[in-house]
């Protein structure tokens, strides 16, 4: 979305946006998500009442994050008075349905509709976080490919409704009857499944209303200046705008400072790829809020771990460049020095090596 005002390095928009109630944050797998959505959180924290982190990757970390381990129930966070967070599974069929029978009947109908089991278990969830009441929500998502089927989860909801009406149609009582055969009582009788979906709908129809509403809902895109990402990334906004969820947020994560003396080939070369996707990232995103991120020698692990990164998202990170003083350039020659006194040693070696096999090839001529 453009805007007037100079686009800061950072994420203040976000945390300046009072009216925010859901912010998905979403990429390839491995760059970031997890440890972005961790600190966004922390830092909403700061400025609103209450915040939920929700992870929907299956691969959760969360866990590793925190350090703390989370359920699919929302957990205070260790050290924080308003921040909880949760794990959740959406492509496990939903348990909680009651009776055996009924939950047999329900999954077959599921199977035959793709993608329904996770869009209801997705729903539900929703309902339940809605009437929890939390000022803001922030999603730790999976992978892009299955965060885009859960965004097209109204639709598939609908899809699902529709098939189970032909279903009704076609075949009359035949449902009722099953349901009783498997001595369901009529409370989880067709009709109720029917309405378990229809009252689903309404759930889905007013979440999908405040997904596309800019007021309410933002997707942060977390990439790392790689072309894969970059390609993944333009994959995202593209299906976003689709969607009519609005983005203009991008953080690029995993980025190379030259802010040592580097002498490794690998290293500058990586740096010069970097810069390329990086140029590529500024021009195709001129309008959105780019965040750049160091790649630190370690993992980001643990609450005061997220806390020191967390510096990098409201202020543009500024390379410590020591380049240039006069005790840099006196260590970067003695070490040239030194580099050029073992080549020399090594190709004397080499040379008398060379010259006693020549000599030994003269005795037998
Ligand atoms: N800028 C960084 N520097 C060093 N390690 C990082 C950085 N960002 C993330 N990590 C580490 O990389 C790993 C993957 O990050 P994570 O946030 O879990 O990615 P995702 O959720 O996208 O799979 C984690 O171990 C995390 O601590
Ligand atoms: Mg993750």
């Amino acid at each position: 979305m453009a805007s007037d005002q100079e686009l800061s390095g950072t994420v203040q928009n976000i945390l300046d946006q009072e009216s925010l109630k859901w912010v998905f944050v979403g990429g390839k797998g491995g760059v970031g998500k997890t440890t972005c959505s961790s600190i966004l959180s922390i830092l909403l924290s700061r400025v609103r009442s209450s915040v939920l982190i929700i992870s929907t990757d299956p691969a959760h970390n969360l866990s590793d994050a925190f350090q703390q381990r989370f359920t699919k129930a929302p957990t205070l966070v260790n050290g924080f008075s308003n921040l909880y967070a949760m794990e959740v599974d959406p492509s496990v069929e939903n348990e909680e349905l009651p009776g055996d029978g009924m939950d047999n009947l329900f999954s077959e109908l599921a199977n035959a509709i793709p993608g329904i089991d996770e869009a209801m278990s997705f729903a539900e969830m929703l309902k339940l976080v809605q009437t929890m009441d939390y000022s803001v929500i922030v999603f730790d998502t999976a992978p892009t490919g299955h965060t885009l089927r859960l965004l097209q989860f109204p639709s598939t909801l609908e899809k699902g409704l529709a098939k189970m009406m032909s279903l009704k149609n076609k075949f009359g009582g035949l449902l009722n009857q099953m349901t009783r055969l498997f001595g369901v009582d009529d409370e989880f009788g067709e009709d109720a499944l029917l309405g378990r979906l229809e009252g689903m709908k309404d759930v889905i129809e007013q979440v999908n209303k405040q997904f596309k509403d800019p007021d309410l809902t933002t997707f942060v895109c977390v990439c790392i200046p790689e072309f894969l990402s970059l390609y993944e990334t333009e994959r995202l906004v593209q299906e976003l705008n689709k969607f009519e969820i609005d983005s203009h947020n991008v953080i690029i994560n995993q980025v190379l400072y030259d802010e040592e003396v580097v002498e490794s080939k690998l290293l500058k070369a990586r740096m010069r790829m970097q810069q390329k996707y990086l140029d590529q990232f500024y021009m195709l995103y001129d309008d959105f809020h780019i965040t750049k991120l160091p790649l630190l020698p370690e993992e980001v692990c643990g609450v005061e771990a997220l806390k020191a990164f967390s510096h990098n998202f409201i202020t543009p990170y500024q390379p410590v460049i020591e380049k240039g003083t006069m005790e840099e350039l006196e260590a970067r020659v003695s070490m040239l020095k030194q580099q050029l006194t073992d080549a020399e040693a090594e190709l004397e070696r080499l040379r008398k090596g060379k010259q006693k096999q020549v000599g030994k090839f003269c005795c037998y001529l």
